[in-house]
């Protein structure tokens, strides 16, 4: 798959830099060029002159750099390879590009390129679960970039935790993959997400506290696969990623008739939290204070979408995925609305308040098959994703 394939590998500044020596052997070895790109900070660990003895290749350093733009301008660099992979991904260099900075040639190349790009971050593990890293990690993903690692470990640093950059080994695979076709090259899938508001009048509404973190994240990963999403949106906190065709909406009733609408898919995946009412005789004006006193609501049950899509008699998906979104019971009440409401997999958790799981990072999964009942750790949202969407693949063939 690597051979006659070109890397333009930027190297930034961190202890794990002397790991891209091997990334480079190896990617050779399977028959890679690999175009070397070295940071001002990652010439503090790993020598041009190492670097480019490996790659067999001048080293990329200097964005002012006038022979270099004679002979191949950064642009160019930048678009000449099938792949643009950065490791190790500082702290640094994932906020330049989360920002859209490009005040060095590593900054600008990752601004210019047209490509794929593959970050294998490596930081301490505090760096790694700042505020502004996780929030920079979340834009990235959003935007298509593709991550390999952290890895859990013993650090550099002396600390233990996830910011140990990915073994060269994996680094390949990854390399591999995003190279590749995609298992869901070709296939529609479609995805729900966020949470609906209800209107009780023009201003006025009632919603839930789902971030559509979980469902932007599913879509991120199937995209990354190859497959071509429809992204079903209620008004959410999280920006639906790039790359995907998004139908925003508001209420459940548009959700389904968006549904409804979609091109027929192969799988889809109900990640939305429905709000299972709406209010019925919604005011067109704003409802006044006033001498009548206080307004009463009347609500309405909304359509169930999971539901209606899983029982359809024709042009159904062939997988039907639903979440459970519990507080008691989780699995028993999972395995009784998979019954319930006629889909293939429900993948259920616990979002009582004490989890943090209902607007936070991590989610703790069971999911409910036919089979049985599988018990996933708790993960990263996006490593939930990622795990469900290789199973999509794996159940679609
Ligand atoms: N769902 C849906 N349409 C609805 C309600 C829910 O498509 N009107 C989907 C959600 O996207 C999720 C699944 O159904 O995939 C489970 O939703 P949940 O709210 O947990 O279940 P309910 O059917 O509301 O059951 P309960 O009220 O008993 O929790």
């Amino acid at each position: 798959m690597l051979q006659g394939k070109s890397i333009l590998l930027i190297i930034g500044g961190g202890i794990a830099a002397f790991k891209a020596l091997d990334l480079i052997r190896r990617l050779r070895e399977r028959g890679a060029r690999v175009t070397p790109v070295l940071t001002g900070a990652g010439a503090e660990f790993v020598t041009p002159l190492s670097v480019s003895a490996l790659a067999g290749e001048k080293v990329h350093q200097d964005l002012f750099d006038l022979t270099a733009e004679a002979e191949m301008g950064h642009i160019e660099l930048s678009r000449a390879a099938d792949l643009v992979v950065v490791a190790p991904a500082t702290a640094d260099l994932m906020g330049k590009m989360a920002g859209g900075l490009a005040n060095d040639l590593a900054s600008t190349l990752l601004m210019a390129t047209d490509k794929r790009v593959l970050i294998a971050p490596a930081m301490n593990v505090r760096m790694w679960d700042h505020p502004a890293t996780r929030r920079n990690a979340g834009t990235l993903r959003g935007d298509g970039i593709l991550f390999v690692g952290p890895n859990n470990g013993d650090m550099a640093c002396g600390e233990f935790g996830p910011g140990r950059m990915a073994e060269p080994l994996e680094i390949v695979d990854a390399i591999d993959t995003a190279l590749g076709d995609g298992p869901l090259r070709g296939r529609h899938v479609l995805v729900t997400s966020g949470p609906t508001h209800e209107p009780i009048d023009p201003v006025r509404y009632i919603a839930n506290r789902s971030s559509g973190e979980q469902g932007a994240a599913i879509a991120a990963a199937l995209r990354d696969l190859g497959a071509r999403v429809t992204f079903v949106t209620g008004p959410a906190s999280v920006p639906a990623p790039a790359g995907v065709e998004v139908v925003a909406v508001e209420t459940a009733r548009q959700m389904l008739e968006a549904v409804e609408a979609a091109d027929p898919a192969e799988a889809a995946i109900f990640a939305a939290a429905v709000a299972d009412w709406h209010v019925t005789g919604a005011s067109d004006q704003k409802i006044k204070k006033d001498a009548s006193g206080l307004p009463t609501l009347g609500f309405a049950e909304n359509p169930d979408i999971l539901a209606t899509v899983s029982q359809r008699d024709t042009g159904r998906p062939a997988l039907v995925i639903g979440f459970a979104a519990e507080t008691e019971n989780v699995v028993e009440n999972a395995t009784a609305k998979r019954a319930r409401k006629g889909c293939d997999w429900v993948l259920a958790n616990d979002v009582s308040p004490e989890t943090g799981i209902m607007g936070g990072a991590e989610n703790k999964v069971h999911m409910v098959t036919a089979d049985g009942v599988e018990e996933w750790p708790r993960l990263d949202k996006h490593e939930v994703a990622a795990r469900l969407a290789a199973k999509i693949a794996e159940a679609l063939g």
